[in-house]
C-alpha cells in the first residue's frame, strides 16, 4: 500500500524500468486463462448491491457492496502485470455517517471470484479521507489514510463485532480518495472489478465515539515500499511515533508481502500485538500451478510452496495515551515462504504496515460496552515472538491471535 499518490507514480515509473520475463512463470500462467472480460457487459454490473447488516440494527445501520471499475490489468509482461489508479471522490455508500465495517475484494465482471488461483490480485487499496490530515503523518501525505486492504482482504471491523459503540466519521462534505494497485500474473491482460463493503449507521448518533486511525509503516511517512534484503531472514522497524492523540484500540492489524511472518506492534518497547500472516488457507491463494510454480532459482520447502498470504491475525483491544512511543516491526522468513518476485525473477519489494484504530479520547476503564481482556493474552506465534505486558493501570491489553477465518467461496 502505498502512502502517497506521489510515491505511487515514482514507482509506476520504476515498474517500467524492469522488464524481462522469466519464461518458467509464463508457462505456468499460461494455461490459467480464464475466458472473460469485455467491457461491454462490464457496463452491466449493478454497482451498489444492498446487504444485511451485522451490527447495531436498532440505530438502523446499511451494509452495501459498492463495485469500482471495471479496470484493465495489463499482462505480465508489461509493468510486472502491475496497474494503479487513484480516483479523487469516490462513493463509499454514504455521507454525514459512522462507518463500523469494511472489506475490500476482487471480481471479474461477471461477478466471479479473482485471486492468485486466476492470477489475478489485489495487490492493494487504499482510502483517503481528503478533509483530514493523517494523524501520524500529517501535511506530508495525502488526506487520512483510514482503510487498507492487501490481497489478504481482511475486515476491518471497528466496532469489534458490535462490541464498541464506535466508527469512523464521514462528514456531510468529506471527499473521499481511492487508490488502487491490481497485480496480473498471466500473460494475457484481465480486467477486474474492485469491491468494497461497507457497513454505516446514518448520522452521529450521539452514544457513538469517532474512531481515529493509526497507519505506522516501516516506511515511515516517505514510502510504504522497502527492498527486500538478501538474507533469507530480515525485518524493518519503523520510526517511533510519540502518540499525540489518546484513544482506546478497538482494531488493530499488520499487513505484509509473501515471505513475510508477522507484524509486531510495540508501545513503549513492549509488544501489544503481533498481527501473524496464515498462508494459502483457501484454493484462492494456491497458484493455479501449485507447488510448480517458483520462480527460477528459489529454494523453498514443498509445503510452501505457491501459497500466497491469505490472512493476518488482528487485536482487539489496547489503550494509547499522549506521549507513548509506538513502533512496528515488519518480520520476513523467505526460506519458510516464498518472497514475491518480479518477471525477472528479482525480488519485489517488500511493505511492512499496521492501522490501528483508536476510539478517541476513550480509555480503556470508560469503554462503552466492550469487555477488556484485563490480563495478558499469549500470542500463538510460532515464530517466538514476545507475549503482552501491562505496564499501567489505564493500559489493559489483550491480543486476540486467532486466525480469521476468511469466507471466500
Ligand atoms: C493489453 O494491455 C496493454 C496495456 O494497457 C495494451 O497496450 C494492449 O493493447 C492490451 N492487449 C490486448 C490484447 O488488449
Ligand atoms: C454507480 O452508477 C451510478 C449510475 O451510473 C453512478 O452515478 C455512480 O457514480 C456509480 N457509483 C460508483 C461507485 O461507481
Ligand atoms: C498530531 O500530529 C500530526 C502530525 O504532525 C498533526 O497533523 C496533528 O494535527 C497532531 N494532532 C494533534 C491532536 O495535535
Ligand atoms: C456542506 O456544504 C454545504 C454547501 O457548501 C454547506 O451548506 C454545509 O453547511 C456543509 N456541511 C458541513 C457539515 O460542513
Ligand atoms: C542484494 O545483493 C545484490 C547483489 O549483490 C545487491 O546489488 C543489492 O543491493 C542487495 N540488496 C540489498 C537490499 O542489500
Ligand atoms: C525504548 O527503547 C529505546 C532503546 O532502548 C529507548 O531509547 C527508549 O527510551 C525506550 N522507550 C521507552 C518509552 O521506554
Ligand atoms: C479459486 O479459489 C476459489 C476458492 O478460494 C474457488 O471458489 C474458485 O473456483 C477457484 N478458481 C479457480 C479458477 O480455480
Ligand atoms: C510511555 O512512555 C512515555 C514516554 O516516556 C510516557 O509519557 C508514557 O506515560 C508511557 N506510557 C505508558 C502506558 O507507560
Ligand atoms: C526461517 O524458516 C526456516 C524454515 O521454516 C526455519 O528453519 C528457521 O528457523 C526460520 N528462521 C527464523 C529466524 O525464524
Ligand atoms: C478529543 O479531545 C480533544 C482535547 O480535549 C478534543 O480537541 C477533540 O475534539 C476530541 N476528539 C474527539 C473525537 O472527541
Amino acid at each position: 500500500m502505498m502512502i502517497s499518490v506521489g510515491v505511487q507514480k515514482l514507482l509506476i515509473v520504476s515498474c517500467l524500468l524492469l522488464g524481462v520475463l522469466s519464461s518458467t512463470r509464463h508457462e505456468y500462467a499460461q494455461g490459467h486463462i480464464r475466458d472473460r472480460d469485455n467491457l461491454e457487459s462490464a457496463a452491466t454490473i449493478p454497482n451498489e448491491t444492498s446487504l444485511t447488516p451485522e451490527f447495531f440494527p436498532s440505530e438502523g445501520s446499511k451494509r452495501t457492496k459498492i463495485s469500482y471499475g471495471p479496470f484493465e490489468v495489463p499482462n505480465m509482461n508489461i509493468n510486472n502485470g502491475m496497474i494503479s489508479h487513484f480516483t479523487l471522490n469516490i462513493d463509499i455508500g454514504c455521507k454525514d455517517c459512522i462507518v463500523t465495517w469494511m472489506q475490500a475484494g476482487l471480481e471479474y465482471p461477471d461477478g466471479s471470484y479473482a485471486n492468485a488461483n486466476t492470477s489475478l490480485w489485489l495487490h492493494h487499496t487504499v482510502l483517503y479521507n481528503m478533509n483530514n490530515l493523517d494523524t501520524v503523518c500529517g501535511a506530508n501525505v495525502q488526506g487520512e489514510r483510514f482503510f487498507a486492504s492487501g490481497n489478504e482482504r481482511m475486515e476491518v471491523d471497528l466496532s469489534n463485532s458490535g462490541t464498541n459503540t464506535a466508527g469512523y466519521f464521514v462528514g456531510a462534505n468529506d471527499t473521499i480518495g481511492f487508490l488502487v494497485e491490481l497485480m496480473n500474473q498471466a500473460m494475457e491482460n484481465q480486467t477486474a472489478v474492485v469491491t468494497i463493503t461497507y457497513e454505516y449507521i446514518p448520522g452521529h448518533p450521539t452514544t457513538f465515539n469517532e474512531i481515529t486511525p493509526v497507519w505506522l509503516d516501516i516506511g515511515g511517512c516517505s514510502t510504504s515500499e522497502m527492498p527486500a534484503k538478501n538474507e533469507t531472514t530480515f525485518q524493518y522497524t519503523s520510526p517511533v511515533w510519540s502518540a499525540n492523540v489518546t484513544g482506546r484500540i478497538t482494531f488493530e492489524v499488520g499487513h505484509i508481502h509473501d515471505g513475510g511472518t508477522y507484524v509486531q506492534i510495540a508501545e513503549n518497547n513492549s509488544t501489544i500485538c503481533d498481527s501473524q500472516a496464515s498462508y494459502g488457507q483457501t484454493p484462492g491463494y494456491v497458484d493455479p500451478s501449485g507447488s510448480m510454480s517458483m520462480g527460477a532459482g528459489m529454494v523453498s520447502p514443498m509445503s510452501n510452496m505457491g501459497k500466497h498470504i491469505s490472512s493476518m491475525s488482528k487485536c482487539t483491544n489496547g489503550q494509547l495515551n499522549l506521549g507513548d512511543e509506538l513502533s512496528i516491526t515488519a518480520y520476513y522468513n523467505t526460506s519458510e515462504y516464498e518472497a514475491m518476485t518480479n518477471t525477472d525473477g528479482s525480488l519485489s519489494s517488500i511493505m511492512g504496515i499496521a492501522l490501528l484504530y483508536l476510539a478517541a479520547n476513550e480509555t480503556a476503564a470508560s469503554t462503552t460496552g466492550a469487555t477488556p481482556t484485563t490480563s495478558r493474552a499469549v500470542s500463538s506465534s510460532s515464530t517466538g515472538a514476545a507475549a503482552i505486558v501491562t505496564t499501567g493501570p489505564a493500559l489493559v491489553v489483550g491480543v486476540l491471535s486467532g486466525m480469521l477465518a476468511l469466507g471466500f467461496a
